[in-house]
């Protein structure tokens, strides 16, 4: 099995030398619980699969991911840079010390004062539209402003339909065959054209749509540096590396994987006699996906048509189930050993029918008071979560060494409602 998980003398789920038990009893359910040289470890074991084979290689963290302080401060110190698709995370990773040269916007639909906000920043703009570029030269002088293009490489994959980026239903990009356009127009109104970029999906374990992005991304590169005379920069082959969720997922041979594609790249590089643009890639769930897991307690056991497993939280604190379909395996912490004895459903705590983390999931026995462990918790689970329901957003714990940082507090009720105002007339 290749999930990340690690059982103590106990037979307790360990979390980076930190008992699972220990931090539940101590910090309250429910709680998502960081493992800090997991993401280091992740980053390290991407960037150098492809430095090895191309030393102009850049890592660009998809934070939408994960953007809790820690995490961002974590990979800054690692040398990775950010991709970000807001004004809102161009100004966390500025305030985590990313400067405005590690940062690469890639917003869609956005405003002309988020894309003027986005360059004062010193971010690099990865542009959606020709309209967004049009727009821009409205708000900016485009003198020395470097830009790139988001292209759709027509070639799309991911977990599910709502993570595909990629071909003709995708609202992302501009077209290949307005690229040489595009860039030509940018060059006329004064910017510095100089990337181009793509993105196919998320949660993909298959390499093959990957090579394709590589080979059809890079054809659309070779087409404008030889039409439109550009000479890029970097090249970025946007995200969607995926991890393993259930048991029998088997996790990317990343070498393999950077070596082909790095393969690929080169061979097209030489095709269309380009220099050598650094090569980007922007993974978000590769790096802090299998950092992180949910602690959540059992608080009711119910047989009913069917036998529920209730815990203290809901889609509300972990969307994926819900939204997606996802499974996300769960494991019993404080009994890791128990064989598998029943097959149950394991319900959250919102008032929705879908609100289940787990449908006909076979687990040992369990009783009230039990916590449960919802693994690969750290990518889209807490910067998806929500206050539906009126549930307060749960704490963030960060472990070190063995050691636990609180690096997000438990939401209070007043935190939840000290937005609103009541007008005269209603008081
Ligand atoms: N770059 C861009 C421009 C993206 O839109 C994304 C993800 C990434 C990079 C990172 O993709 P990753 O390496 O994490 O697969 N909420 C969904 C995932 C949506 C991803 C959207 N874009 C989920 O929970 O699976």
């Amino acid at each position: 099995m290749d999930l990340n998980i690690k059982i103590n003398d106990n037979d307790h789920l360990d979390i980076g030398g930190a008992d699972a038990v220990e931090i539940a009893d101590k910090y309250g359910t429910p709680v998502y619980v960081i493992d800090e040289d997991r993401i280091r470890e992740n980053y390290n074991r991407f960037y150098s699969a492809f430095s090895r084979y191309y030393p102009k290689f850049k890592v660009f963290y998809a934070c939408k991911a994960n953007t809790n302080f820690a995490v961002m401060k974590i990979l800054e110190q690692e040398g990775c840079c950010i991709d970000a698709v807001s004004p809102g995370e161009v100004y966390i990773s500025k305030k985590m010390g990313f400067s405005g040269d590690r940062i690469l916007f890639t917003g869609n639909n956005v405003t002309n004062d988020e894309l003027k906000f986005v360059v004062d920043q010193g971010a690099v703009v990865n542009l959606d539209s020709i309209s967004a570029l049009n727009r821009l030269a409205e708000e900016v002088n485009p003198d020395g402003i470097k830009i790139s293009f988001r292209v759709n490489p027509m070639v799309g994959a991911g977990h599910h339909d709502h993570c595909i980026t990629g071909g003709v239903m995708s609202k992302f990009g501009i077209m290949d065959v307005e690229a040489v356009e595009a860039y030509e127009l940018a060059k006329d109104l004064g910017f510095e054209p100089i990337g181009m970029h793509s993105h196919i999906g998320s949660g993909i374990l298959d390499p093959e749509p990957f090579k394709l992005a590589i080979e059809s991304t890079m054809d659309i590169a070779g087409k404008v540096h030889q039409d439109a005379k550009i000479d890029f920069e970097f090249i970025d082959f946007g995200g969607g590396v995926g991890i393993p969720y259930t048991p029998d997922e088997k996790v990317l041979d990343i070498n393999k994987f950077a070596q082909e594609n790095v393969n690929l790249f080169k061979e097209k590089l030489k095709e269309y006699d380009m220099s050598q643009p650094t090569m980007y890639l922007e993974p978000g769930r590769y790096l802090v996906g299998d950092a992180s897991v949910l602690l959540v307690r059992i608080n009711s056991v119910k047989q009913s048509y069917r036998k529920f497993i209730g815990v203290d939280a809901g889609f509300n604190t972990l969307l994926r189930p819900t939204m997606y379909d996802s499974y996300h395996h769960i494991v019993v912490a404080n009994k890791m050993n128990e064989p598998e004895t029943q097959t149950v459903d394991i319900a959250g705590n919102i008032c929705e029918s879908g609100d289940l983390f787990a449908r006909d999931r076979k687990m040992p026995n369990v009783e009230e008071g039990d916590l449960l462990a919802i693994l690969n918790a750290g990518a889209y689970g807490f910067t998806m979560s929500s206050n539906y329901n009126s549930r307060l957003k749960t704490p963030e714990i960060l472990v070190h060494n063995g050691k636990c940082h609180v690096v997000r507090e438990k939401e209070t009720f007043e935190d939840l409602f000290n937005k609103q105002h009541i007008p005269e007339h209603l008081q």
